[in-house]
């Protein structure tokens, strides 16, 4: 390969490199901001077994919090809690989920996904991703 044709080469190759890196960093650059929902120790307090939030599901345990994603794993339908029999029911398939968030049945396939949440002194914070 002549001198010229590998610096050809060489230049062609940095702009793609460094055009597929800049290309990665935009799309990370793009991703919303995690979204995060605060509920107050008053708030907690009047929680019996679970609190729907409009994108979450806060599960209260003897000790602690279990948070999920309220989209359903198998087409994303807004869930539902059925108190009677203590589970979590999607409203469009019948998937049923545990309050642990295992699934138990219906085309879901797939436990819920869970979210992070932080117990603090003022309350708990739940970042939706
Ligand atoms: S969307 Fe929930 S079971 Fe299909």
């Amino acid at each position: 390969m002549k001198r010229r044709d590998f610096l050809k080469f060489l230049g062609f190759f940095s702009i793609g490199f460094f055009g597929f890196l800049g290309l990665q960093n935009l799309a990370y650059l793009s991703r919303p901001a995690p979204k995060k929902i605060f509920l107050s120790k008053s708030d907690l307090e009047k929680i019996k077994t679970l609190y729907l939030g409009e994108d979450f599901i806060l599960v209260k345990k003897e000790i602690g919090y279990l948070s999920f994603s309220r989209r359903c794993p198998h087409l994303g339908c807004k869930l539902n809690f059925d108190p009677e029999r203590e589970l979590i029911v999607c409203p469009c398939h019948q998937s049923k989920f545990t309050l642990q968030g295992k699934f138990l049945e219906g085309p879901a396939k797939k436990d819920l996904r869970k979210i992070p949440s932080k117990l603090k002194d003022e309350g708990l914070e739940v970042e939706l991703t």
